[in-house]
């Protein structure tokens, strides 16, 4: 087991600085399913922490359990071992102060249109108003440029129009945290690299905190400023890494490459070290 544990990070705490409280502290954390038949253990003491602001990814190969981890920041399932808190106080359920943004193309609501699906958590969670619902859904339409298609049914949108929506829908909430399980991954190449793009130039804008689930490892690179990389299942911390100097522009620097690297041979050392030698199936090395 390689022991490549990079979890300095840049937060301070050296020469006596306080480290600031985590947005999202995610402690030791182990993840189960218990099916009729067996127990799955999806993730093993996993441990990280996401700071306000932070774009935080968890990247791994298939079946490590990202998206069980998502689920259980999402307040969906809860650890076997370990805690899970924001802002310091326990998750044990689902709340509006979590939006989750899906892979699946089909998680808007078909019966209503595009600017009813941004309103529908608002007004049903009793955030807002109806009428500041009505204006935050417009403005964050405005953000994601489908004003024109407000009054459109989810079914007339194409597939990065429908991801432009949930993560409308997902900001306009205004939550603590943002969680996107691998949003872009069913996109074509170019509609990926877009969504990307608009992803980042929100973030430069609006300065949320996002919790990112990719296997693509340019992805995590290029959009996080904090990687968190899992081991095969179940999934462990091999790794946190900083890639805030990096993006799409700087993608062809040797720094880039090597981190690229670098990130895929800890992935491929541990596959190849529980497969026998064979790279893991569902890693990309690009996107
Ligand atoms: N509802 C479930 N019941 C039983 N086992 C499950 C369930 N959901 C997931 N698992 C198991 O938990 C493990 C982690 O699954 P998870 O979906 O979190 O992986 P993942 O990292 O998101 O994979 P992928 O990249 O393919 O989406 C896998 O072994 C999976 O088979
Ligand atoms: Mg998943």
């Amino acid at each position: 087991m390689e022991t490549m544990l990079d979890r300095s990070g840049d937060r301070g705490g050296i020469g006596g600085a306080a480290i600031p409280q985590p947005l999202l502290n995610v402690c030791d954390t182990t993840l189960q399913y218990k099916t009729k038949r067996q127990i799955v253990t999806a993730t093993y003491e996993v441990d990280f922490q996401v700071f306000p602001a932070d774009r935080f990814v968890l990247l791994g190969p298939s079946g490590c359990g990202k998206s069980t981890l998502l689920k259980a920041v999402g307040g969906f399932l809860s650890p076997v071992s370990g805690r899970i808190e924001i802002n310091g106080v326990a998750v044990d359920r689902p709340g509006p102060d979590r939006m989750m943004v899906f892979q699946e193309f089909d998680q808007l609501l078909p019966w209503k249109t595009v600017i009813e699906n941004i309103e529908f958590p608002m007004v049903t969670s009793h955030k807002y108003t109806p009428e500041e619902a009505r204006e935050r859904a417009e403005t964050f339409l405005e953000k994601v440029n489908l004003s024109k298609f407000r009054d459109a049914y989810p079914h007339t949108l194409s597939g990065g129009m429908k991801q432009r929506v949930a993560i409308a829908r997902g900001m306009a909430m205004g939550p603590a945290i943002l969680l996107m399980d691998e949003p872009f991954a069913a996109l074509d190449a170019l509609t990926r690299l877009k969504m990307q793009q608009e992803l980042l130039q929100l973030w430069d804008e609006l300065h949320f905190t996002v919790l990112f689930v990719t296997h693509s490892i340019q992805e995590a690179i290029i959009l996080g400023t904090r990687i968190l990389v899992l081991s095969p299942h179940p999934g462990q911390v091999r790794a946190e890494i900083n890639a805030h100097e990096y993006s799409h522009e700087n993608q062809t620097c040797d720094g880039f490459k090597a981190l690229q690297q670098r990130i895929h041979d800890m992935l491929f050392a541990e596959s190849a070290h529980i497969a026998g030698i064979r790279p893991q199936k569902g890693l990309a090395h690009d996107a």
